[in-house]
């Protein structure tokens, strides 16, 4: 039995409470948000802070939940390192290549303390079987690879909580906020890339620093050709969707069901994954398995999880993507 604790109580918030109430091994310590209007979010009986550092002083979680703002993940994960917390923080890693290199670093200064990062969606079952299909070469090898993210914010989302459009805060829009678990797994899936031509832009009329969407051409290493297109202007927030075409079979994920596309366009059903409940039904429903996959390397000691170190490559997608929209040429991986 572990007991966590959750600091900052803003919308993914409810997805890290929901796991932690449903997982008999997980005890919620306390909560914190520097918003004192958010005390009424901490269930029953858990004792709300506005001082993280102070939480912890006195109830001594195992585990605290960063669910805070994109530039507080690596400072406030260092000073929980410091005082011997283990960390599950939420995705993005940081907010560039430097920065995640130096919490990435954070893991060898401190060897006593877990430090896991949100990629939830490695753990969807229909990544987990499509990642297998890939990898067992059952299909012959990968010859292009397709992440498809066509989402929504309306001008709310961000003027509600403005550190989401802006450089310092967020650092960047659709693709660190909301497309970076499929740029992810494009890396994941697709294995190391080597070249990216990628054009980044906004399309959105709202004023904001960031961009909202992003077009990319990849070359993999192993010859595949990857294409990744991802918006927060579509019309609503639709299913993303991974293609991926192999020498002897295509495979597709779309509403966390994965299909294999037949030569008529028809779809045969390999496995169908839950969907998180809800409105946001988008995020995927594997928070609560990497939750529990974290409580059982903390327990026992264990190493199966998403390290820092393994979440810095998306950091470097991203920044090579804005690179070379900025350059307007095909480049090398930075
Ligand atoms: N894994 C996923 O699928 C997923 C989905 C959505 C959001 N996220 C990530 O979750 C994180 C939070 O996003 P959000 O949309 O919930 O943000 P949010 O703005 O809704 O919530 C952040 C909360 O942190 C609080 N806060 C700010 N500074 C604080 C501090 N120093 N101490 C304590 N509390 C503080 C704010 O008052 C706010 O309530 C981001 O990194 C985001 O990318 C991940």
């Amino acid at each position: 039995m572990i007991r966590a604790a959750v600091i900052g109580l803003g919308t993914i918030s409810a997805v890290h409470l929901d796991a932690i109430a449903s997982n008999p091994e997980i005890t919620l310590a306390a909560v914190c948000d520097t918003d004192e209007a958010r005390k009424d979010q901490a269930p029953d009986g858990v004792p709300f802070y506005t001082d993280y550092c102070e939480m912890v002083r006195r109830e001594r979680p195992d585990t605290a939940h960063v669910c805070l703002p994109h530039y507080l993940h690596y400072p406030v994960s260092r000073k929980l390192a410091e005082m011997g917390v283990h960390v599950f923080c939420e995705k993005p890693v940081a907010l560039n290549i430097a920065e995640a290199e130096q919490f990435a670093a954070l893991e060898a200064v401190h060897p006593e303390v877990k430090i896991c990062i949100c990629l939830q969606n490695r753990m969807n079952e229909t990544t987990v079987e499509l990642k297998r299909i890939i990898d067992s070469g059952e299909y012959g090898r990968l010859t292009g690879l397709r992440g498809f993210v066509p989402w929504y914010r309306d001008p709310e989302y961000y003027s509600r909580k403005p550190w989401r459009g802006t450089w310092a805060e967020a650092g960047g829009g659709s693709m660190i906020n909301q497309s970076l678990h499929t740029l992810d797994l494009m890396y994941y899936l697709g294995g190391e890339v080597d070249r990216i031509h990628a054009m980044a832009g906004q399309l959105n009329d709202y004023g904001i620093e960031v961009e909202g969407d992003v077009v990319a051409r990849m070359e993999f290493k192993n010859g595949a050709r990857g294409l990744f297109f991802a918006t927060n202007n579509n019309w609503t927030n639709e299913s993303v969707q991974i293609r991926a075409a192999l020498e002897k079979g295509v495979f597709h994920i779309e509403d966390n069901i994965l299909y294999r596309i037949g030569p008529d366009a028809d779809r045969q059903v390999i496995c169908r994954a839950p969907r998180h409940e809800g409105v946001r039904f988008y995020y995927g429903a594997s928070h609560a398995k990497m939750v529990e996959r974290f409580r059982l390397a903390v327990e026992t000691g264990g190493d199966d999880y998403v390290h820092v170190r393994d979440a810095v490559m998306v950091i470097r997608l991203m920044e090579t993507i804005f690179q070379s929209a900025k350059e307007d040429r095909l480049i090398g991986v930075l």
